[in-house]
């Protein structure tokens, strides 16, 4: 059983109110199932606290339906519905099923933008940052290392552990509700030094240095070491924080990787030892060029059409850096008439795209930026779409399998010129 100290025992007792004690009632078995002893002290939440499509709300309509009734009944798993206050933790909303201004583009109802509109604004009044991307380190959420914090999205999570040094599981969305409201988390798993260690290694024998080649990477080394923890060294040189972003993301995705070290590059693997807290252990795994070209063949063995007729750039959400790229590469170019290009950031990040000029590019070149979702979180792709192209090993992982279409990877020039000319023409080299 877990042991509460006395505040957190005043507050399932019901000190701070209805909520608050549900959410640690529900923290209390969430700590229980997982055999944690203690619980941890969180300020930094990021979740979906009561969102819900419509179809949500209609299934708990005798308890009102609302977002009140989601918040406890879902949220909570609270057996009544209770008022919930304004959240405690400093909380921030991950992101969500459409764009505020261009859900019409992405094929959704009056009905759910109304809906979506709704939940938004219970959000804010309950005094969470509407953030609204699966990057909120790139949009003001940047924990300190060693800060615990509960966040949901595998790409944030393996980002926080591995490049920040924050602390924090993979979350889902009740801990983290309960969590915003109780500014607790069981104290287990990556809060705790043991558990982040090494716990196998991947030689890489080639060199990676684009976006690309550390997505492949990335896939390769999920596919690997699946849920455990590796340890990288060999030719790799500090990636910047967006090859970290793809790198994490596509590792996260092919495996259920939620944290890597990577010696003399991540805060806590300065050597070797440090990275597995002793000796090196576990399976040591080789990258060279064998694995490289069969990742790359794997990623693009869902596509047979050369016949693009969809893009999507931004997963994880395009860092304001990425959107200066990709209007680069535009200028001065269209969008081919067969072809759409979509791509995805956060509404901050937008927000400086425009002041910056980048947006105007993009737009005058016919491709259009995009927010708080993406293709595969909204099931939202261009009419018709057969064919579609990637820059990201996560997108082609999952995208086309939920939409039943083809799917290319490639480098982001891949992408752009695919989209100008409606063919895929990338290789690997
Ligand atoms: Fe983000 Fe969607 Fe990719 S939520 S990480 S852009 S799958």
């Amino acid at each position: 059983m877990v042991r509460l100290t006395d505040d957190e025992s005043a507050m399932r007792d019901g000190r701070d109110g209805a909520a608050v004690a549900k959410a640690m009632d529900l923290l209390i078995r969430y700590a229980d199932a997982l055999g944690a002893e203690d619980f941890v002290y969180t300020n930094n939440v990021a979740g979906v606290p009561g969102s819900s499509p419509q179809w949500v709300k209609d299934y708990y309509a005798e308890d009102g339906g609302d977002y009140r009734a989601v918040f406890s009944r879902f949220d909570l798993d609270s057996d009544e519905v209770v008022d919930v206050p304004r959240m405690n933790a400093f909380s921030c909303h991950l992101q969500g099923g459409m764009d505020p201004e261009l859900w019409r583009e992405q094929g959704m109802s009056e009905e759910a933008f109304v809906n979506f509109a709704t939940d938004e604004r219970e959000v804010a009044d309950h005094g969470i940052q509407v953030l609204k991307t699966c990057t909120p380190y790139l949009a003001g959420n940047v924990p300190v290392m060693g800060e615990h914090c509960a966040w949901m999205e595998s790409s944030a999570v393996v980002f926080c552990n591995s490049v920040i040094g924050g602390r924090t599981n993979c979350e889902g969305r009740e801990s983290t509700s309960a969590a915003m409201l109780a500014n607790r988390v069981p104290d287990w798993g990556f809060h705790k030094d043991d558990y982040r260690r090494a716990q196998h290694s991947i030689d890489v024998q080639v060199p990676v240095d684009t976006i690309r080649e550390w997505g492949m990477l990335g896939y390769y080394t999920g596919s690997a070491v699946e849920d455990s923890i590796p340890m990288l060294d060999g030719s790799i040189t500090a990636p910047t924080l967006i090859k970290h972003k793809h790198f994490g993301a596509a590792a996260a995705s092919s495996g259920g990787v939620e944290m890597y070290h990577m010696v003399g590059v991540t805060p806590e693997a300065a050597t070797r030892d440090h990275a597995f807290g002793g000796p090196e252990q576990g399976e040591r795994f080789t990258y060279g060029q064998e694995e490289r070209a069969a990742v790359y063949e794997r990623l693009n063995s869902i596509g047979h059409s050369h016949d693009v007729d969809y893009v999507m750039l931004g997963c994880p959400h395009y860092s304001i850096d990425q959107i200066a790229d990709a209007a680069r590469m535009l200028e001065g170019r269209r969008v081919h008439e067969n072809c759409a290009l979509w791509i995805f950031t956060s509404r901050a990040v937008k927000a400086t795209a425009v002041a910056s000029g980048h947006e105007a590019i993009l737009r005058k070149a016919g491709a259009i930026l995009m927010t708080d979702t993406c293709s595969a979180i909204s099931q939202a792709v261009p009419n018709g779409t057969k064919v579609a192209a990637f820059d990201s090993a996560k997108q082609v992982h999952y995208l086309p399998a939920m939409m039943g279409i083809e799917g290319w990877f490639g480098t982001t020039q891949d992408c752009i010129d695919a989209a100008c000319t409606s063919r895929w023409q990338g290789r690997l080299n």
